[in-house]
């Protein structure tokens, strides 16, 4: 039976004209014929806030539709659905906070909105029976989470990975293809646009630490808020880490890890040393890729462009249409939030796994078991050691570890470095298999 809806059209009111704005603006004008015929009536732009009216914008768009006053938007009750695309907490929470409080479905592809104050905006909305979707804010336009709360719904997961940010992927992959060095990758990637001009977000990891806590939140059913995720970027790796890790069969790579151990959580951000036979091994560029492990699926991974206009505007204007539908049926298909356990997470001293270690040492008899020796003494057993004489009476020693406690790693290590014998702690990473 088809549904009449008195509606003649699904009204969309934006706040925030940049990259993904202008992108899901694109998408949504130049596809409308096929996205009206998708829901069942027209979603037509109503008014679009900014920040500066004088601004040139990157897609073409009717300048009576803009507004530099964000309350025309938020308060205008013709709006049927409030896409949020301005990104950070304030004062985009606040914004989001009074739509839903006046009857407003959402769209956001806010990471950092989500990962810190998701789980009340998601309960605000439920509350009032009003859809609320954030595909964009992981993955950009992979879809990754309705899949989780719908079509993967019925898996228990017990580990959740995801090379989540582009540009530190784009960085890693340049640096492993052309042996460049890190500051070099990340000049050229800031020429290109890849990067931004500051790029501490995405380097430093904080980026992928709040896809990391909203994927793991999902994933596991249980919030995990961006806190108590241990975060580490990439300006530790260089360009002999990849090329030593190559040597040894491995990829060097960052990503997410949220894994379930029953009664507590481990989450974390990192750069790993991959298997090259790993599926998130061959991820590259400014892809991104998002591993699981489902209970009755088994392994399932998503691919595709993690970022940029067009790709994050098509999760957009999905979102909306999935909820215009939802009006056009006079239904919700709110989900709320999934949060249903409060799971402790695990510091990063309590993980287990395998390491890469890369020291200088004095190149003379003994050394060696004298290094091994404390790493015994620690209970960190070695799976594989390579030493490589160099110029000056040094000696390269590389060590992978068999899968060992964290805290014992890092006390061995407190050790290692401050023996006469040791010129330095080049770098460790930590090993995923
Ligand atoms: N860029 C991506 O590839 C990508 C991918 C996935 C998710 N996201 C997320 O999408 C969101 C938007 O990112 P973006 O890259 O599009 O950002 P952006 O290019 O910086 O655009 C932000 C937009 O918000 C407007 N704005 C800022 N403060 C405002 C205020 N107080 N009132 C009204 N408008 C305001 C700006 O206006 P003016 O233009 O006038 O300055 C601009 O149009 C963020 O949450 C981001 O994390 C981005």
């Amino acid at each position: 039976m088809r549904v009449v809806n008195p509606k003649k059209q699904i009204t969309v009111g934006i706040l925030g004209l940049g990259v993904v704005g202008s992108g899901m603006v694109r998408v949504l004008t130049e596809n409308a014929a096929d996205i009206a015929r998708k829901v069942g009536l027209p979603v037509v732009i109503k008014r679009v806030a900014v920040r500066d009216l004088s601004k040139s914008r990157d897609v073409e768009i009717d300048p009576a539709l803009l507004t530099d006053r964000p309350e025309d938007v938020i308060d205008d009750p013709e709006i049927d659905i409030l896409c949020e695309l301005i990104g950070g907490v304030e004062p985009a929470h606040g914004y989001v906070l009074r739509a839903i409080q006046s009857g407003k479905n959402i769209v956001t592809a806010n990471k950092e909105m989500m990962a810190k104050a998701g789980h009340d905006l998601l309960h605000e909305a439920e509350d009032r029976k009003l859809d609320f979707n954030f595909e964009g804010s992981v993955g950009g336009g992979i879809p990754i989470i309705q899949p989780l709360k719908q079509a993967l719904a019925a898996n228990h997961f017990t580990e959740v990975m995801g090379i989540v940010n582009g540009t530190t992927n784009y960085i890693l992959s340049k640096m492993t293809a052309e042996d460049a060095d890190f500051g070099d990758v990340l000049a050229e990637a800031q020429a290109h646009g890849y990067a931004e001009p500051d790029p501490t977000n995405d380097i430093e990891g904080y980026d992928a630490q709040y896809k990391t806590a909203i994927l793991s939140s999902i994933a596991f059913t249980s919030r995990v808020l961006p806190e108590s995720i241990y975060v580490e970027g990439i300006t530790k790796i260089s360009r002999r880490d990849i090329a030593v890790a190559r040597d040894l069969g491995y990829v060097v790579k960052i990503v997410g890890i949220g894994q379930d151990l029953g009664e507590a959580l481990q989450v974390r951000v990192h750069p790993v040393l991959l298997p090259k036979g790993h599926p998130l091994a061959s991820v590259n560029d400014v892809y991104n890729a998002i591993y699981l492990k489902g209970s009755a699926v088994g392994d399932v991974m998503f691919y595709g462009r993690g970022a940029g206009s067009l790709p994050t505007g098509s999760a957009v204007v999905g979102d909306i249409m999935e909820i215009a539908r939802n009006i056009v049926h006079g239904a919700t298909g709110h989900i709320g939030c999934t949060c249903y356990d409060q799971k402790p997470t695990l510091s990063i001293d309590r993980l287990r796994t395998k390491y890469y270690i890369r020291l200088i040492a004095h190149d003379r008899p003994k050394v060696l078991a004298s290094l091994a020796s404390v790493f015994g003494d620690f209970n960190v057993s070695i799976e594989s050691v390579v030493q490589r004489a160099l110029p000056g009476g040094d000696a390269e020693i590389v060590w992978i570890t068999h899968q060992t406690l964290e805290a014992n790693l890092r006390s061995a290590l407190d050790v290692i470095q401050r023996l006469h014998i040791v010129s330095g702690i080049e770098n460790w990473i930590r090993v995923e298999e």
